[in-house]
This record gives structure tokens, sequence and C-alpha cells, in this order.
């Protein structure tokens, strides 16, 4: 494996040049195109890395499932998803356009922009920062990564830039999908977004969800049920219009975001985690899709 992988970075690492590094928030313009790092836990506790490894960047969209998980836990599936539906847009990830022309006005899916804000309003605390402090204790449980926190300088950036963003959420709040104070919503999404990950805290966010909801010590986080729904919808949604794509070429449940992380989840064998800021027009990882594909078929990972 350990070989695998190093050659494998060695590989895919000119791919950089196909993509581009994010820019519409000016923090995100400042990553190395060129790095690339993947890192393996499997089942047994063994880790393996190569590249870029250790790198924080900002963990962006492959927030989504996370605040997915902790809604789930704080309100119940039936009533998560009477708010945000469980299909495909193939749309990109920040477009609004079916919000409106859809009958319901619900989002269509969790994993896009839209979607995930709704999920975001729907955290429970006392205060914005109450519900935020959720989220992180959330993502350091997970993640078994105390040290996790979010960087201040992107999360301005998301609020200064966020138009997009707060026009949905003001379009949700009009129809009842948001049913608090908008701005709160925005506030734990932005920050949600700005989390700094390394390529390790996503594959052991992956274990966590390859072993079903278990974190290392046995204690159970979330059901099995919430497990299998987040990783169905990261085979439908979670690389946005790349989703059909990716599931076909690849065929590992998977989640994009724009700061260049994959979080891929093998179940009941290992979680992934990619970094590779360069992305293709649809905001995933060029390098980090192209080294997957191999990934996959050399050890058979496909779920299909
Ligand atoms: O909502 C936004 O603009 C971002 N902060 C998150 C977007 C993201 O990562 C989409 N991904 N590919």
């Amino acid at each position: 494996m350990q070989e695998l992988l190093t050659n494998l970075v060695e590989k895919y690492r000119e791919y950089s040049v196909k993509g581009k590094v994010a820019n519409y928030i000016p923090g995100l313009s400042l990553a190395n195109p060129e790095d690339l790092g993947i890192v393996v836990c499997d089942k047994s506790g063994e880790i393996y890395s190569s590249g870029e490894a250790d790198k924080l960047f900002t963990i962006q969209s492959i927030s989504k499932i996370i605040t997915l998980m902790l809604a789930i836990l704080d309100n119940g599936e039936d009533y998560v998803f009477s708010k945000v539906g469980m299909e495909p847009t193939g749309d990109a990830f920040n477009s609004i356009q079916k919000l409106e022309t859809c009958k319901s006005h619900r989002p269509y899916n969790p994993m896009i922009n839209v979607g995930a804000i709704a999920v975001s309003s729907m955290i429970k605390g006392e205060s914005p920062e109450d519900k935020f402090r959720r989220v992180l204790d959330f993502f350091k449980k997970i993640s078994e990564n105390p040290d996790l926190n979010y960087d201040s300088d992107i999360y301005l950036g998301e609020k200064m830039t966020g138009n997009r963003n707060r026009a949905m959420a003001y379009f949700m709040k009009n129809d009842g999908i948001i049913d608090g104070e908008v701005e709160e919503a925005l506030d734990v999404y932005f920050k949600q977004c700005s989390i700094k990950v390394s390529a390790l805290d996503l594959a052991k966010i992956g274990l966590f969800l390859a072993n079903d909801g278990v974190i290392s010590t046995g204690e159970r986080v979330i059901s099995i049920n919430t497990a299998k729904i987040v990783k169905s919808l990261m085979i439908t949604c979670g690389m946005y219009d790349g989703s059909g794509e990716f599931a076909v070429k690849v065929g590992i449940p998977s989640k994009s975001g724009v700061g260049g992380g994959i979080l891929s989840v093998v179940p009941g064998k290992m979680g992934i985690g990619v970094y590779g800021p360069a992305l293709d027009e649809k905001g995933n990882s060029v390098a980090g899709i192209a080294l997957m594909e191999e990934l996959s078929n050399e050890l058979s990972l496909s779920i299909f």
C-alpha cells in the first residue's frame, strides 16, 4: 500500500496543471496548486500516507456531511428530510435555479450549498456561537482530533463574498424551509466551511463512516442508518455535477470541497483523505480524482 500511494502521488502531482486553485475567497487562492497528498486509514488501525498529508486546508463543502449527521442527531431524519430532499441535481454546487422551479421549493439535497445551509439552520444551540461550538466539538469527536479549529480569515472571506448563499438562505426563510434567523444559519455554514483539516483528518472521518458510525474507542456516535444515509448521499451527490462520472470511474462514496479535499469511504474497509487544491470546472480536485480512479482500480475498491 505504501509503495502504491508513493507512486500515485508522484504520477498525478503534475495533473494539477489541468486545474485552478479556487480564488473566489481571497484566502483560498494562497494554496500551492502543485500540492498533492493522500492518507489511508484502514480498519485494522494502519495509517499510510504520501505527499502533503499533514498540510492544513479548509474543509469547505466536505463539512456538509458532518453537519448533516449532527442535524439528524439533533432533529431526527424525518424532520431533516421534510425540509431537504435526497435527489441529485446535475447542477453546479452553488446553483439556485431548481429551488424556485421545483414545486416544493425544497432544496434537492444536503450536498449542494442551498441544502447545506438549510441543514446548518437545524443545528441546535443557545446562540450562534453555541451552535458552531457544537459543530466543532462533533468534528473533533469523529476525526479524533481535539486540535481542530477554523480559519478566521477564510471565515471572514466567506462572509464577505457569500451573497449568493445569502440570497438562497433568504429565499428559504421566505418559504419556511429555514425557521430561525437567516444570518445565524449562514454564520454556522461559513464557519463550518472554514474549519482547517489535513488529509489525515479526512481519512479518520472516512474510517468512522466506513465503520458505520463508530470511533476507535468503540463508541457509537451515529446510528447505522444515519451512516447509510450519509454514504448514499455521498455517492449520488457528493461530487456535485461530477457525481455520476465519479461513481462510474471510482465507485467510492466521496465528498469534495473547493479547498481541494476529498473524503472517501470504502464501506467496512477504510477511510481515505486526499488534498490537491487545483480544481476542475466543477470544483473538484483534478489530481485528486485522477489519483482516486487509479487507486480504486488497483485495489478493486468500487462498491459496485
Ligand atoms: O459556499 C461556499 O461558497 C463554500 N464556502 C463552500 C463551497 C464548496 O466547497 C463547494 N465545493 N466544491
